[in-house]
C-alpha cells in the first residue's frame, strides 16, 4: 500500500440555494441532528462527529467533499504528491478551520474536477447522534462521485493517496481506504458532482422501515430496495432537495484479508448493481 493515508470520509459540504428545504428534509426524513445552525449554515450530525453533512446557503451550487487524513505528517505527503503532479491546491485559512472543526486542511479537484478537502483531526462528540427521526442511522459511510474516466481517476486516488480498487461494478470503480468495501464510488459521467450520499443504517429493518416511510410521504425512491453483489450491503436510493441522491445501506462487506483481495469485475448488466433484480432506471450508467 502505498500514498498518504486517508483514515475515512469526514464529510460533504453542498451550498445550494434551497437552503431551507435541505435541513428541514435532514432532519425530518434522513434522520440527521442539527449541530449548528444560524442563517446561512447548518451542521449535521449522522454519527458520534460534530458535522457530516454541512449546508451553506448560496446562488452558486457547490458540493465538495472532505476526506479525514491520518495526521500532519500524512497531509504533507499528500501536499508534495499533489504538487509534484501539478495539482493545485490551497491552504484552509484559520476560520475556515474553525468553522469545519478540523486542525488543517487542504483543497484541491481531483482529476475530473471534483471538490475535495482533505482535513486532520475532525472534531468528534464523545457522544452518538440523536435525531428526531429515527432512521438507525449508525455512521455517514461514502459518496458516489461522478468520474469522467473512473479507470483513470482510480490511479489518482491509489497512488497519492492509499486507495485501493475493491471491485468495479460495470464502470463504476469502488474504492475503499480502510477495511471497509467502499468509501469512494467513482461513477462515469461527463461532469463533476456527487452522485450519492451513503448513511449506514443498523439493520434491513431500518432499510424496509425507511422505504414504507418515504413512500408513504412522495419522496421519490430512486433504486432499491435491493443488495449490491459487490459489497453484499442491502440498498436504499432516494432523493432530495436539489435532486440530490441519498442512500441508507446496512451489511456493508469488510475487507480484512488486505494482502489477499483482488478486485472482481461485476456484470455491466443491472444484475451487477442488484442481487435481487432492482432496476437502476438510468440511475447507474447501462455499460
Ligand atoms: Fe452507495
Amino acid at each position: 500500500m502505498s500514498g498518504a493515508l486517508v483514515k475515512d470520509i469526514a464529510y460533504v459540504r453542498i451550498v445550494t440555494s434551497n437552503f431551507v428545504e435541505s435541513i428541514d428534509f435532514a432532519v425530518n426524513v434522513l434522520g440527521l441532528e442539527i449541530s449548528f445552525k444560524d442563517k446561512n449554515k447548518a451542521y449535521l450530525r449522522s454519527d458520534n462527529r460534530y458535522c457530516t453533512i454541512c449546508y451553506e446557503y448560496g446562488v452558486n451550487s457547490e458540493q465538495v467533499v472532505g476526506f479525514e487524513i491520518d495526521g500532519p505528517n500524512e497531509l504533507r505527503v499528500a501536499t508534495n504528491a499533489l504538487e509534484e503532479r501539478g495539482v493545485p491546491l490551497r491552504w484552509g485559512t484559520r476560520e475556515e478551520c474553525a468553522e469545519r472543526h478540523v486542525e488543517e486542511f487542504i483543497s484541491f479537484s481531483d482529476p475530473s474536477g471534483n471538490m475535495i478537502e482533505m482535513v486532520t483531526y475532525p472534531e468528534y462528540t464523545g457522544r452518538r447522534h440523536y435525531p428526531s427521526r429515527d432512521a438507525g442511522i449508525t455512521k455517514f459511510s461514502h459518496v458516489g462521485l461522478f468520474s469522467k474516466d473512473p479507470r483513470s481517476d482510480q490511479d489518482f486516488w491509489c497512488s497519492i493517496f492509499n486507495g485501493r480498487v475493491s471491485d468495479w461494478a460495470g464502470q463504476i470503480a469502488l474504492l475503499r481506504f480502510n477495511e471497509v468495501h467502499h468509501t469512494l464510488a467513482l461513477t462515469p459521467r461527463e461532469e463533476s458532482g456527487i452522485h450519492h450520499i451513503n448513511f449506514q443504517v443498523e439493520s434491513i429493518d431500518d432499510v424496509m422501515r425507511s422505504y414504507y416511510f418515504l413512500r408513504e410521504r412522495g419522496t421519490k425512491i430512486i433504486f432499491g430496495p435491493g443488495r449490491h453483489p459487490t459489497s453484499s450491503a442491502v440498498f436504499l436510493y432516494f432523493q432530495g432537495p436539489d435532486n440530490l441522491v441519498y442512500e441508507y445501506s446496512c451489511g456493508v462487506r469488510s475487507i480484512l484479508d488486505e494482502e489477499g483481495h483482488r478486485p472482481r469485475q461485476f456484470s455491466r448488466s443491472n444484475w451487477g448493481a442488484c442481487l435481487w433484480g432492482a432496476r437502476p432506471n438510468g440511475f447507474l450508467p447501462d455499460g
